[in-house]
């Protein structure tokens, strides 16, 4: 098999680059460890920045999203059993939260790169990367996991398979430098069949630990709770984990959780990882395979949406014109980026979770941080600006112009 861009992995990075690169007429093919009905059934992210829902809809795949998402002018923040609103429309001159489930963009995405001729071969196995430091970089698989070995043959390879994928170990460990923090809780996330109980999403720091209340659709909710990350999930009956919404949620004026039937739930560790340089040769990581964020943030998917838009242009203005200026910067684009999301997300896990090595002195720091951030406008306003999504910064390339990408979404 030969292609241009041969890409692992079609998560939200893997997708949305092939797309893009099609926009761009750049042929790409996409290779994929799980089915599609596994790709379109697992549940994790639900935020989309404004800058994803701005370039969803500039492509052409964001009408489902615009018709079923949920928009929200800001979050609530809550802590001493009172609610804070952060006005994120107000203080980001009219920016959005837009609540629409991760499978969701993968179903959209799939379906457009299927529906334009676009090759996914699902349900791989035994993949390996192969030569990206010369001219002819090649990826070898198995179809249907232990069928036959097959070789694509490509001028590049994106590694978007993920942090547990084969691309990142792929690059000499010599080259990789790699920067972590492991946190002691993870969260437990449910979706269950009710009403909204609020009209915004919910963060709650209790000193029980923290919860979040977050949305699908008028029928499905999803909400999350801090938990040991090696907890058996075995452990938590409905009850109990109702009992721990309601304890973390309860506010003094007597707003009310409404509970339904919990038809999805699971547990997930938390860690921060960064992975410089994200390139190696021909071989380029985006998203989770490059970095990972704590889910408090809601950074993780618009991260991976935000790298394969510096690679497409690349890639793009390689294609064009042969240049490889913006190539050779990718790394050092996407970073700068990526430090500013990993500080905000762990700005958000350390203001909001429980810390049980917390002395009373960092409880009370960690108070007055929530206080301060609820009650100044500049705080407010850098903890918003954050939120919706910083802008993208692309280097002061003289040969803009000739990004086709740019004119596609500007
Ligand atoms: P992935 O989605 O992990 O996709 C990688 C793909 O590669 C997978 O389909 C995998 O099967 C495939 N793969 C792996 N190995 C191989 C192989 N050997 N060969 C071929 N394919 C392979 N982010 C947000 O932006 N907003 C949120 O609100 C948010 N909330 C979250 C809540 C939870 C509970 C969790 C767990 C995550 C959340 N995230 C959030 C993070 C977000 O889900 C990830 O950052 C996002 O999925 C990254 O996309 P990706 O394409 O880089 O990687
Ligand atoms: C959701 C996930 C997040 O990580 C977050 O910060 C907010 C909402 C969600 O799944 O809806």
């Amino acid at each position: 098999m030969r292609t241009q861009v041969g890409i692992i992995g079609a998560g939200p990075a893997g997708l949305m680059l092939s797309h893009l690169l099609h926009l761009q007429g750049i042929e790409s093919i996409i290779i994929e460890s799980r089915t599609r009905e596994e790709i379109e059934g697992t549940i994790r992210a639900g935020v989309l920045e404004q800058g994803t829902v701005d370039l969803m809809n500039a492509t052409g795949v964001g009408e489902r999203m615009m018709r079923e998402g949920h928009f929200h002018h800001g979050i609530e923040l809550r802590f001493n059993g009172n609610g804070h609103r952060i006005n994120m429309h107000e203080l980001t001159g009219g920016k959005k939260v837009t609540v629409y489930a991760q499978h969701e963009v993968i179903k959209d995405l799939v379906a457009a790169r299927l529906k334009a001729g676009g090759e996914i071969i699902f349900n791989v196995g035994d993949v390996s990367l192969h030569d990206f430091d010369t001219l002819a970089p090649k990826i070898r698989f198995r179809k249907d996991k232990n069928g036959d070995l097959q070789e694509i043959n490509c001028d590049y390879i994106a590694g978007c398979d993920g942090f547990h994928g084969p691309s990142r170990p792929s690059i000499p460990a010599t080259i990789r430098k790699e920067y972590q923090k492991i946190y002691s809780f993870g969260w437990l996330g449910i979706l269950t069949e009710a009403p909204p109980s609020a009209p915004e999403l919910i963060y709650s720091n209790h000193e029980r630990g923290f919860a979040l209340l977050s949305t699908r659709s008028p029928e499905i909710q999803r909400l999350y709770i801090q938990v040991d990350p090696k907890d058996d999930i075995a452990n938590w009956s409905d009850d109990r984990i109702w009992w721990e919404l309601h304890e973390r949620l309860a506010t003094k004026d007597g707003w009310k959780l409404i509970e339904g039937p919990i038809i999805q739930k699971g547990i997930v560790a938390m860690r921060s990882f960064v992975c410089d340089p994200m390139q190696y040769g021909r071989l380029f990581l985006a998203g989770d395979a490059a970095h990972i964020v704590p889910p408090t943030g809601a950074k993780g998917l618009n991260l991976a949406i935000a790298d394969v838009q510096v690679l497409a242009r690349g890639l793009d203005a390689f294609y064009k014109s042969g240049k490889t200026e913006l190539l050779e910067s990718y790394s050092a684009i996407c970073l700068r980026r990526v430090w500013k999301a990993e500080r905000f997300s762990w700005y958000m896990t350390s203001m909001l979770h429980r810390h049980d090595d917390h002395t009373p002195f960092e409880r009370g720091i960690q108070l007055a941080e929530l206080d301060y951030v609820t009650s100044s406008r500049a705080a407010a306003t850098s903890l918003a600006e954050n939120y919706v999504g910083l802008p993208m910064e692309w280097p002061n390339a003289s040969d803009e112009g000739s990004f086709t990408l740019k004119r596609l979404i500007s």
